[in-house]
């Protein structure tokens, strides 16, 4: 078991839910030691972990860096490999210029005795973003220094999670929709949320196709269906341009459904899991009451009942579902989620919830891991 900080992205509280279902996907014996939460990209965790965590942190989705643990307080960056470019990013406390530089110029010092070194000080930012680190990686390495309590823990950073991948898969690919698509970091989100190693799983509201996208990149056996002709033509679209781009022999499966009729469509296959976010209703365009929100919410359940039954007649015992449910932020401040029962009565137990979205959008998701237990 090694020591590892996982600097966690946008929504820490999705990362860390993220990070404890992918330990159990790959797994990594990740056990959570701290949790520091701070704003935005400036959260981490102090964890164990098998060193496969450095094989696999590729793969997920809302965590930013991983960083090797070297040792505790500041004398051990004597421990650092020498490398002729450094730079330095702190966590856990707010600095300012002059002690940034103070950190680098001990680490200068330290790298001196073998070699000369370098502090590489990119502009107003006293933690490198990912971007910075994979233009130089990993000729620049970027010393971490992360304030927990009273004690600096030193490290450095060894794998990043890649910003161009994720930016190419959303913005290159042939057809964008932004109103109707989820980002694919959120994708790879779900996916490890359904901790899912192999088998076929399906998307049945796949719209554009990002998460039958991101299931075809990960080399599982991908379905995508959707009710609209048009919609299944885009996803086609898409991953023939994945495939072209990331050199992807295996095609997924992309047809016309309608989610109420999955067992017609699907006659002779079973799934081991669904990853979806289902049509949510029209764009709203201002921020519902409660009585509006109750009332959008129950003419929805209406589709996701049939859509729950029908996931019955397709799902292997035991598979997990991960599904959107719409939340709505009201006129009054307040965030609407719905508590649905009837999941249990169709067989379903929900694992647990978790949230994304800014409170400003109309509608939050309100994520649910589900299990098939009948
Ligand atoms: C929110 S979008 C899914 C977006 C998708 N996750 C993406 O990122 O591209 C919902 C999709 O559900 C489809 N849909 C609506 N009702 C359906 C039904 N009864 N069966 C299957 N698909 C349906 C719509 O055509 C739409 O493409």
């Amino acid at each position: 078991m090694e020591k590892y900080a996982v600097i966690l992205g946008k929504n820490p509280e999705l990362s860390l839910v993220e990070l404890k279902a992918f330990s159990r996907r790959f797994r990594l014996g990740v056990r959570i030691l701290e949790e520091r939460i701070y704003g935005s990209n400036k959260s981490f965790a102090i964890i164990q972990a098998k060193e496969d965590i450095e094989k696999y942190f590729r793969w997920i989705g809302g965590s930013l860096k991983l960083v090797r643990l070297i040792g505790e307080g500041v004398d051990s960056i004597r421990d650092l490999e020498y490398s002729k470019l450094f730079t330095v990013s702190v966590y856990g406390r707010r600095v300012d210029w002059k002690e940034w530089r103070r950190f680098g110029s001990m680490i200068k010092e330290v790298f001196k005795e073998k070699d000369s070194a370098k502090f590489f000080k990119p502009a107003n930012t006293y933690a490198m973003p990912s971007e910075l680190i994979l233009k130089g990686f990993p000729k620049v390495k970027d010393v971490v220094l992360l304030f927990v309590d009273d004690k600096v823990l030193v490290g450095e950073t060894v794998r990043v999670t890649d910003p161009f991948e994720l930016k190419k898969l959303d913005v290159e690919r042939p057809v964008v929709r932004p109103t109707i698509s989820i980002p694919p970091r959120l994708a790879r989100v779900m996916v490890n949320l359904s901790e899912i190693r192999r088998g076929n799983v399906l998307d049945p509201f796949c719209g554009t196709g990002t998460i039958v996208m991101e299931l075809t990149l990960q080399g599982l056996n991908a379905y995508g269906t959707d009710i609209e002709e048009g919609r299944v033509r885009d996803a086609k679209k898409n991953i023939d341009w994945l495939r072209k781009e990331f050199r992807i022999r295996k095609y997924p499966v992309l047809k016309v459904c309608d989610v109420r009729r999955l067992r017609k469509c699907f006659p002779r296959t079973r799934f081991d899991a669904i990853i979806t976010e289902p049509y949510m209703g029209k764009p709203l365009k201002y921020k519902p009451s409660r009585g509006e929100a109750i009332k959008i919410a129950k003419g929805l359940d209406r589709l996701y009942y049939q859509a729950f039954e029908s996931f019955a007649d397709v799902l292997k015992r035991g598979s997990i579902i991960v599904f959107v449910f719409p939340a709505f932020s009201l006129s009054n401040g307040e965030v609407y989620r719905r508590n649905r029962p009837w999941l249990e009565e169709l067989g379903f137990k929900v694992l647990y919830r978790v949230s994304e979205g800014e409170e400003e959008h109309r509608i939050v998701r309100d994520i649910h891991v589900i299990k098939f237990i009948r």
